[in-house]
């Protein structure tokens, strides 16, 4: 951490190939609370002239030693993140001891010891806070670990690869050897040591390899892994049958920690997982935990080819094997369950977040151009708009291209770090289309708006489409040129003549598209499936997106005409500082709806809600925050008065079978649950809510009724809430669903209910899953409140943020991002904004991570 200065972001444009290569890393752990001891020998082999530099931090130096030598104090020089070795010839073995503090170690980054368990992350660059090491992607190594420890506090001791070697020191302790046969770079590494419940299982490839898979997780939760277990041999079935890689090593370990960062991390044959994402049971977990621990479940290992056989060059390439990955995971998410849902959840994080961050101070293009500090860019940017744009090759390429050029660039590069440009260049030669145009995804930033105009000649049936698009600039680029969009159309008929798909490709500023014979003047289905990660507008008017919702082939186009329909009128309801009208054909249709839903329950339920917050405030600068707030809130009550009848018609027809995880089981409770949404504003919502609860006999029914209960404000609300705390004290996870609702309470009593919330047993600080579902939840799900005229929602999270940057950064920084684009806002909130905004700046140990973000917002 510095302070004053002006810190330096990297370049990609600045790129350097290693100066050294290192071909063996050995390390030996003796593992210490306090006083953890790591000896790394490093095998070096220079590539160029130039200095043998490696990267460290927060490290404790106590040797090196050069080829059996140990240098002396003037052979090396060391600063507070590096250690430059001055005359190591062009081979040789480097020996460096270091000492670690894994207990103190909060950040949870490198080598950090949680309930009991130790447990490292070295993605992006944590590596060096273990040792003093090449600390980059594109060194590539192979790594034989030793781990040193008292086997009766720490009877599971795991890293990387195969276990080698297994034996009992003299002084009592064991020493377990494991060996990483393919060379990868130091983010893939991993090491874990702890008691855990243990499942395992074989699955045999499609090569004919036994693989052990094994999952860790902590005691007494065992019964909590077989969903996770079943998941991941899913993903591995899948990944032989569409892209026909199959796994590697004869062990696949997956540890579940509740200590963790991110979701989970894909280290070689040995995954680290927060635990929200492995544990669950019909008990304790909601469709939504079953649908996410399968799709993360499978990320992580389809990072096995996209990320770890192939992996990156630089940490600019991120999304190389990000993008990929998510695309990946959502691929086999769409195989297990509904591909229409499965598009519609990915387009609304693109259309909340990201675009969000294409508005924000912080906007980048997918593959980023500078960076201060790396985990500032782990973003719904370089992962999801990244996975919309290797599904926009999918889309011009077919799925037999798109698939041919996944075979020749994972041939092509297996074991080498690469670049996204490799990536497109692979893809280009393995179908010969021309991609060059289409690279543009990768350096511009923004996001894309298209405009439609259609033109229809009766008398010859000539449909002519002119297409323009534009993309205005973002807070870290301000030119912006055409891009390759695949723009995909159906044209629907009222006279019942079959529809007419279509792929158009807009490469240019304005372009025309023409089509002959047509029966009569279509209606056009525009951007089906989100073909292209645009805002697009059209001049429809509220009954020909009706028609559409209910009339286009496609599930996922007719959610999406709902959601155009509910823009546009909530976008005119502002205009006339008035509540919406909601015309006589959307209540038709929400009848229809409710009395006969569409064989897809879930989709019917998706047709019945309206877009959230975030994603209706994309589309205006400035954000009209109390408008949308009380625009929704009243058209949602107004909806429940319109159609009771045909709510409770649904709601009751609805009847609620044994809790199963499937498709058709998920789609039925998102339905009744969305008519309980409904209900719970009616006369006689609170008996109806409060027997919801108590009739429900899964976590998916019972958080419904509590989210209704707050959202409705009903009088057992409270009583509701304490009682599903008092009996779930002891599962966390379950802990975080109940904090995540206080959080969500949207009105003012919520600050003394986050107040007590903190004096929880349960809670802490040092904790990122606990500090999200209290703070995350409050400033993600809660806008009335995090989004206050007189600013205490934003002053209570800056406050969170400035505590949490001493003890985490990477959180800090992940916090930060609602209070970071001022500009959207109108003068009063910009203002109590801008001041928070100073404040942190002015923090005596702002992280770097903090740093970059706080200092790009400014003005
Ligand atoms: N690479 C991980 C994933 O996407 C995410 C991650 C990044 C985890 C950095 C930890 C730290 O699967
Ligand atoms: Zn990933």
């Amino acid at each position: 951490m510095t302070t004053a200065q002006v810190r330096q972001p990297k370049r990609l444009a600045d790129y350097q190939a290693p100066i050294f290569s290192i071909t063996h890393t050995d390390l030996v752990f003796e593992l210490d609370a306090t006083a953890t001891r790591v000896t790394a020998t490093l095998t070096f082999k220079r590539q160029q002239p130039g200095r043998l530099l490696l990267e460290g931090q927060q490290l404790k130096l106590e040797r090196v030693r050069l080829n059996d030598r140990v240098l002396t104090a003037a052979e090396f020089a060391q600063t507070a993140e590096s250690l430059e070795i001055f005359a190591p010839g062009d081979t040789g073995v480097l020996e460096i001891v270091t000492l670690l503090n894994p207990e103190q170690n909060t950040a949870l980054e490198g080598l950090y010891l949680a309930e009991g368990v130790y447990c490292t992350q070295c993605e992006a660059e944590g590596f060096r806070r273990i040792t003093y090491y090449p600390d980059r992607p594109d060194v590539l190594a192979v790594f034989t670990t030793t781990i040193i420890a008292n086997r009766n506090e720490l009877p599971f001791l795991l890293s990387n690869g195969n276990k080698v070697r297994e034996s009992r020191l003299p002084d009592g302790r064991t020493e377990v050897v494991w060996h990483d046969p393919y060379p990868k770079p130091s983010y893939l590494f991993a090491l874990v040591a702890g008691d855990f419940d243990h499942l395992h299982d074989t699955y045999v490839t499609s090569t004919g390899r036994e693989v052990l898979l094994e999952f860790f997780v902590q005691k007494g939760a065992l019964a909590r892994s077989h969903f996770a277990m079943a998941a991941l041999k899913r993903a591995m079935r899948w990944d032989e049958q569409r892209f026909g890689l199959a796994y590697d090593l004869d062990r696949y370990m997956v540890v579940a920690v509740d200590f963790f960062n991110m979701g989970a991390m894909e280290n070689k044959g040995l995954n680290v997982f927060n635990s929200k994402f492995v544990l669950a049971d019909d008990t304790s977990a909601t469709d939504t935990d079953y649908f996410n621990i399968e799709s993360i479940i499978g990320h992580e290992y389809f990072h096995n080819w996209t990320g770890n056989r192939v992996t990156c060059r630089d940490w600019f390439q991120l999304s190389l094997k990000e993008g990929l990955t998510v695309f990946r995971d959502q691929e086999f998410s769409a195989d297990m369950g509904s591909p229409t849902l499965n598009r519609i959840d990915a387009v609304k994080v693109i259309r909340t977040a990201q675009f969000a961050e294409d508005a924000s101070p912080m906007a980048h293009p997918i593959r980023p151009e500078q960076v201060l500090e790396m985990n500032n860019f782990y973003t719904v940017t370089v992962y999801d708009k990244g996975a919309e744009v290797i599904r926009m090759l999918q889309t011009l390429l077919g799925k037999a291209g798109f698939n041919a050029g996944l075979a020749c660039y994972l041939q092509r590069h297996d074991g080498q770090a690469v670049t996204c440009d490799d990536f497109v260049q692979a893809m280009q030669d393995a179908t010969g289309y021309d991609l060059q145009a289409f690279r543009r995804w990768y350096s511009q930033s923004g996001t894309p708006e298209l405009s439609v105009k259609e033109q229809f000649d009766a008398a010859t049936g000539k449909l002519t489409l002119t297409l323009a698009q534009q993309t205005p600039a973002t807070a870290d680029q301000q030119e912006k040129l055409p891009l390759v969009i695949p723009v995909k159309i159906e044209l629907l008929f009222h006279d019942g003549s079959a529809a007419q798909q279509h792929l158009l490709i807009l490469d240019s500023s304005v372009q025309q598209f023409q089509f002959d014979n047509l029966p009569q003047a279509p209606l056009v289905v525009w951007l089906e499936d989100f073909s292209a990660p645009v805002k697009l507008s059209t001049d429809y008017d509220v009954e020909q997106l009706l028609a559409i919702a209910s009339r286009a082939s496609n599930g996922f186009a007719r959610w999406d005409a709902m959601q155009q329909f509910w823009h546009k009128i909530i976008k005119d309801a502002v205009q006339q500082s008035a509540l919406p009208v909601l015309p006589e054909a959307l209540l038709t249709a929400f009848r229809q709806w409710l009395i006969t839903p569409l064989a897809d329950l879930a989709l019917t339920a998706e047709l019945l809600t309206l877009p959230d917050f975030d994603t209706l405030a994309a589309h205006y600068a400035p954000i009209p925050v109390d408008a949308l707030l009380n625009i929704l809130q009243e058209t949602t009550q107004l909806l429940s008065k319109a159609l009771l009848p045909e709510l409770l018609g649904c709601y009751q027809q609805l009847t609620t079978p044994a809790y199963h995880y499937s498709e058709a089981d998920v789609g039925l409770r998102a339905l009744k649950n969305r008519c309980l949404h409904y209900l719970a504003f009616t006369a006689e919502g609170a008996k109806r809510v409060t027997a919801h609860y108590q009739a429900a006999n899964n976590m998916t029914d019972i958080l419904a009724a509590l989210h209704a209960a707050q959202h409705a404000n009903i009088a057992q609300a409270g009583e509701l809430m304490a009682d599903f705390a008092k009996r779930n004290e002891a599962n966390v996870h379950v802990m975080d669903k109940y904090f995540n609702v206080v959080a969500a309470n949207p009105r003012d009593s919520v600050f003394d209910a986050l107040e007590k919330l903190t004096a929880h047993p349960v809670f802490s600080w040092k904790n990122p899953n606990r500090v999200r579902a209290v703070y995350g939840a409050f400033s993600q799900r809660n806008a009335p409140q995090f989004h206050r005229k007189d600013g205490k929602g934003y002053a209570l999270l800056a406050e969170v943020v400035t505590k949490v940057d001493a003890i985490n950064p990477q959180l800090a920084a992940r916090l930060i991002t609602p209070l970071l684009s001022w500009q959207r806002y109108d003068d009063g909130r910009q203002q109590q904004l801008i001041m928070l905004l100073r404040e942190l700046a002015s923090l005596p140990m702002l992280s770097d991570d903090l740093y970059e973000k706080v200092h790009k917002s400014l003005p």
